[in-house]
């Protein structure tokens, strides 16, 4: 990285800790459990928001980029991010939301604003159609200076932040786990992993039988023949954020006992699903997982679950 101001923001993040995860019935099964702490690097462009920004902004500020422009829900943690990094760095924002304008912004658009991106929003079909453009330079009708960033930070430059994740990890580990919603995050650990290390994802939505096409076309250079990495569609809890009074007690449990808050659109579901498959005898005896505990935790603000 090469920018001095994304140089200097770096510099102030906190540290990401990795932390174990003690529970008798943990234990109980044989195995390890670790959780690698990203949410402690801000807390707004938190958990993998950062990583997977990184090279991105690099990117974006080497050629002279003065407004990006991406989409997201009106909970979303990436515009979240991009707003707030956006006033930082002085770099002007547009974020283009998934449906209606609330008649009463939720807390979450009301940050987007503050920190001056411009917010438009759009119909569900048309944001659909937003999907189809890829690259920094492919939205239609872009002006002079303007960067095209896809949902959830959906780039090839994101992986290259992402992967640092793995370089940071002190320890051997068997099994890395992340949850998945574009599964950038996924494949940027594919990306950078031993051949002897397995990542584990945990889908967000249902149906996302699709990520595993969308992660081959990020991993350009290196065939993804599945040997190294699964996404697992089990733990979605009815659809993305999509929450269940069981999901808000488990979060609630783990909070309590570890003192880690997780949210419930994406960590929690991911928690949930490992210490479930944990106690199937899905891991085998002796093996270390590690879970990345990617932030997130402004998207707790408003989400009420569903009976
Ligand atoms: C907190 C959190 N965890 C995980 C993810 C999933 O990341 P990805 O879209 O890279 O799969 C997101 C979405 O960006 C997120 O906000």
């Amino acid at each position: 990285m090469v920018n001095k101001h994304l140089i200097a923001l770096e510099q102030n993040l906190g540290t990401s800790s990795l932390d174990k995860i003690n529970e008798p019935f943990i234990q109980a099964q044989g195995v390890e459990l670790y959780l690698k702490r990203d949410d402690l690097l801000h807390p707004v462009i938190s958990g993998n928001k950062w990583r997977k920004l990184k090279y991105i902004l690099n990117h974006a500020l080497s050629i002279d980029c003065q407004k990006i422009t991406s989409m997201g829900g009106a909970y979303s943690n990436h515009l979240h991010a991009l707003a707030y990094v956006g006033q930082l760095l002085n770099i002007k924002t547009r974020g283009i939301i998934r449906g209606e304008r609330p008649k009463k912004l939720n807390p979450t658009l009301s940050d987007l604003m503050s920190w001056g991106m411009e917010v438009e929003f759009i119909s569900r079909s048309d944001y659909r159609q937003l999907r189809d453009y890829k690259t920094y330079n492919a939205l239609p009708g872009m002006q002079q200076g303007e960067y095209w960033l896809p949902e959830g930070g959906a780039m090839v430059l994101a992986l290259q932040g992402v992967a640092e994740v793995v370089d940071e990890l002190t320890i051997d580990y068997d099994v890395l786990c992340v949850a998945c919603g574009t599964a950038t995050t996924f494949a940027g650990l594919i990306n950078r992993v031993a051949d002897n290390k397995r990542v584990l994802g945990f889908a967000a939505l249902k149906g996302a039988d699709f990520l595993q096409a969308d992660v081959q076309q990020m991993l350009v250079n290196q065939p993804y023949d599945h040997k190294n990495g699964s996404i697992c569609l089990d733990y979605h809890f009815g659809g993305f954020a999509k929450v269940k009074p069981v999901l808000v007690d488990f979060m609630q449990d783990f909070e309590q006992a570890h003192g880690i808050q997780l949210e419930p659109v994406y960590t929690g579901k991911m928690l949930y699903g490992i210490y479930d498959l944990i106690r199937q005898g899905f891991f085998k005896p002796g093996q270390r997982i590690i879970a990345l505990h990617t932030g997130g935790l402004q998207g707790n603000r408003g989400i009420t679950p569903v009976i």
